[in-house]
């Protein structure tokens, strides 16, 4: 499989078989995931893994039992492990303070980044996750956390600097039970909207 056909096959799957991964199987995504490219090379993506009881745990702070009823996409739930990319803002900081990159003048507080790199490079990483699952013929999704940040840094024990970008769910896709979501369906853009040859005319 080249990186044009996992980029072309992959699409959110929103439910998985009971099929559990093999062990070692997330690690070795994880371990292959994170030889994207970071800003200073400061390194600083990090990953909570979730799998077993870890998953319910999850799911009960960010999903609570009442509200499943009325969830689009159970089978998400079955997925039998989470990663979670984590931008760690503060190796940024700290590696942006040393000799050679305190000229940028990012070394001193988070605050001073107008682009945060912590939260770019921790997407690189949660894209080559994704495509390297689809490599292994996995299903995955990735989806926000928006307001279950909190809960999920407070369960967990995530450090302060960590920002959460986002989980994948990983696992052995149930096509029976697939479903298409709203954004799913939506087309997709032509190239000419998109693709800006010399600015914006
Ligand atoms: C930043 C981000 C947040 C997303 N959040 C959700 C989400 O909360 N729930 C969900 O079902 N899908 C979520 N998705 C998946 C998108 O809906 C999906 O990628 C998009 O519709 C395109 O479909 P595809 O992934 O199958 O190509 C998210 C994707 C991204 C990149």
């Amino acid at each position: 499989m080249t990186v044009a056909d996992a980029l072309r096959d992959r699409r959110s799957c929103r439910s998985f078989t009971d099929e559990p991964l093999a062990d070692g199987v997330v690690d070795d995504l994880v371990d292959r995931a994170r030889r994207t490219p970071s800003a200073g090379n400061s390194q600083g993506v990090e990953f909570l893994v979730l799998e077993g009881a870890d998953v319910a745990a999850y799911w009960d702070v960010t999903l609570p039992p009442e509200r499943r009823a009325a969830f689009p996409w159970p089978g998400l739930l079955r997925a039998p492990a989470l990663v979670v990319p984590c931008g760690m803002a503060d190796r940024y900081v700290e590696r942006y303070a040393e000799d050679d990159k305190a000229h940028a003048g990012l070394g001193t507080s988070a605050d001073d980044w107008t682009v945060p790199y912590w939260l770019v490079d921790a997407a690189f990483a949660a894209m080559a996750l994704q495509l390297l699952a689809v490599e292994a013929g996995l299903g995955c999704c990735f989806f926000g956390l928006f307001e279950h940040e909190a809960a999920v840094v407070a369960r967990f024990g995530l450090p302060d600097d960590a920002r959460a970008v986002g989980t994948i769910a990983l696992g052995y896709p149930d096509p029976t039970g697939a479903r298409p979501s709203g954004s799913t369906v939506r087309g997709r853009r032509p190239l000419d909207e998109v693709l800006h040859r010399g600015g914006w005319a």
